[in-house]
């Protein structure tokens, strides 16, 4: 007894060494949650694409590591998204997780990460709770909060004089904190939101809305739309001959990584949005080169969102040396640092989420033109968040 006992504590003296070892050695595993059907692929693949261009370009290595990719198709479908999550985190033992699109798989990934204290970059969703409430020290967001382009967008169309708004949208998590956020700066500055529409996600089925919207004849429409559905409604919107007689502004994913498939229909409409063509950023002329080169295809706004999900991954892990499990560290090297994005530099709030310029942009031909800055280095509130 005595002898087995002995030999189970040498045992144990050896593991230790050998199990923090792990923690900073070897192929780190990346879970990419990230849609590859249905309404949002497009945005999918443009995320995949932009961290794996960043990794890449240092030599497929972050913190000394080389990584090796666990992929899910999230479906953007929530009701898969915590056995699709802990398929990565239990089964897969992936050790950092990156995801995703859709703000209601998001928060289902944030749940899991914050129970099991893996590390999580969103590359996209804009959930206020991933940064609100649910905020914690390993997650960490390179995009937005669906606030932010919302309350950009209020600001602006409040400041242009247009007195009442209707908003369209899906209903879940970013349709309505996008219309919440605009709401709030819209009729802060004056305007009045009359009345507040909605299609279940990720229906298409736009006409009689728009019907609606014709027999209200507010000052203006206010939209939050993307990817497929994106395409659909600005097609929908002029083929209703409304354009001409309302003017249609939106948080700039109605325009962005779109405008081929909408065509004229979508010539001069003004977004808002942390990115967008003809920025004078020397990072975002070096990305569009390289992201061109690699994948025969223009960035957009979720291309960004990869590449500063990779380089937030990378300047966390160089601080310390590969070891995800020092948490603490990791955030504390990403919080101080000046993320050098295409979109320009930001830095991250405590909560996680980016601080950053809110761009103003008018769709010009194949380009979303940047045409003021709407908000600058605007910081979601983090209602909520305790940390
Ligand atoms: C979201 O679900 O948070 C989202 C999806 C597409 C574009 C922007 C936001």
């Amino acid at each position: 007894m005595k002898t087995t006992l002995i030999a189970l504590a040498a045992a144990l003296t050896l593991a230790a060494p050998l199990a923090q070892a792990q923690g900073s050695s070897g192929k780190l595993k990346i879970g990419l949650m990230l849609p590859s059907s249905g309404t949002y692929a497009a945005l999918g693949t443009a995320i995949e694409n932009g961290f794996k261009l960043y990794v890449a370009e240092h030599g497929g290595k972050l913190g000394g590591r080389e990584l090796e990719y666990v992929s899910v198709d999230d479906e953007s479908d929530p009701s898969k998204a915590t056995d699709n999550v802990n398929k990565l985190v239990k089964r897969d033992k992936v050790d950092v997780l990156i995801g995703t699109v859709h703000s209601g798989v998001a928060m289902g990934m944030a749940k899991v990460a914050k129970d099991s204290g893996t590390l999580l970059i969103v590359p996209n969703a804009g959930a206020d709770a991933v940064t609100g409430p649910m905020c914690a020290v390993n997650i960490f967001r390179s995009s937005f909060s669906n606030w932010q382009p919302g309350y950009a967008m209020g600001e602006a169309m409040a400041k242009k004089g247009i007195k009442t708004a209707v908003s369209i949208t899906w209903k879940y998590a970013a349709g309505d904190e996008s219309v919440k956020g605009f709401k709030e700066a819209f009729e802060k500055g004056g305007g009045k939101v009359v009345k507040e529409l909605t299609v279940p996600f990720p229906g298409v089925e736009f006409q009689a809305l728009l019907t609606e919207i014709a027999a209200t004849k507010p000052g203006a429409v206010y939209t939050f739309f993307a990817g497929g559905g994106a395409v659909k409604f600005v097609k929908d919107y002029a083929a209703a001959g409304l354009k001409k007689s309302i003017p249609l502004y939106g948080a700039g994913f109605l325009t962005d990584g779109t405008l081929d498939a909408q065509g004229a229909a979508a010539d001069g409409l003004v977004t808002a949005l942390h990115y967008g063509d003809g920025l004078t950023v020397p990072r975002d002329a070096s990305f569009r080169l390289a992201y061109a080169k690699t994948y025969k295809l223009q960035p957009d706004v979720y291309a960004v969102q990869g590449y500063d999900a990779a380089q937030i991954l990378g300047i966390g892990l160089a601080a310390v040396k590969g070891d995800v499990s020092k948490k603490a560290e990791f955030a504390a090297a990403v919080q101080k640092a000046k993320i050098d994005s295409p979109r320009g530099a930001f830095s991250l709030s405590r909560s996680h989420n980016p601080v950053q310029d809110i761009y103003l942009r008018q769709v010009v031909g194949k380009e979303n033109k940047v045409i003021g800055v709407a908000s600058k280095a605007l910081a979601d509130p983090a209602r909520g968040c305790r940390m």
